[in-house]
């Protein structure tokens, strides 16, 4: 079973999965793994992505080398785990492009689509998208010591994601669950767990 988290900035995503790796990991296999990122060389593209000194990288250079990073994370992670018959939980995947690239940095759906024809191939049973006020998010990442490329854009591009995420949640109803991100970390967790049980 594969299952991505989405969400924007300061959505709570990553403990929220070490929590849920821990809890299904009593009785299943199961993995967690990210993107931008996953393995060696999904990290050094990551590195490319999301460091501030490549200011200049285009938006269409951007969505091609998240495009890279994920073909390359099916390869080394997502494929391999899911044919062990192990549960992968993956912290962002091809929503994080529909909705940053595609309607935040205004690239279409259509070309996002097109250069993730693999990720389609591969599309996640289930996903979770925590939904936040944005200027929530950003205050609780704002103890952060470093910002990255993309935790550094204005806050009309966080609003303009999270509008993303919200049409894309409306593209795949069958798919995607909303989360209400305001909620007790806990409550969330809870909530999720007893949602992908379900479907188990
Ligand atoms: P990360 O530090 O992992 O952020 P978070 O903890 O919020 O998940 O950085 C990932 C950044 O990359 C995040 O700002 C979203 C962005 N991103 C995209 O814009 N498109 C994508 O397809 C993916 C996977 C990530």
């Amino acid at each position: 079973m594969f299952i991505t988290f989405e969400g924007g900035e300061g959505s709570g995503k990553t403990t929220l999965i070490k929590r849920i790796t821990q809890e299904l990991a009593h009785d299943h296999m199961v993995i967690s793994t990210r993107e931008p990122g996953g393995s060696v060389i999904t990290e050094a593209i990551r590195d490319i992505i999301l460091n501030p000194k490549y200011e200049g990288l285009t938006a269409h250079a951007e969505a091609l080398l998240l495009a890279a990073s994920r073909a390359q994370h099916l390869n080394d992670v997502i494929i391999p785990a899911l044919n062990e018959g192990k549960i992968v939980l993956c912290d962002r995947y091809l929503d994080s492009s529909l909705a940053y690239q595609g309607y935040a940095r205004d690239l279409g759906y259509p070309f996002i689509l097109s250069i993730n024809k693999l990720a389609l191939d591969h599309m996640p049973d289930l996903t979770f998208y925590i939904d936040l006020n944005p200027d929530v998010g950003i205050k609780r990442i704002s103890k952060r010591i470093k910002y990255d490329r993309l935790d550094r854009e204005s806050a009309s591009f966080h609003d303009l994601v999270r509008e993303g995420y919200l049409e894309v949640s409306e593209m795949y109803p069958n798919r995607i669950r909303q989360i209400d991100g305001n909620q007790p970390l806990d409550d969330i967790t809870e909530e999720i767990l007893a949602q992908i049980r379900t479907v188990l």
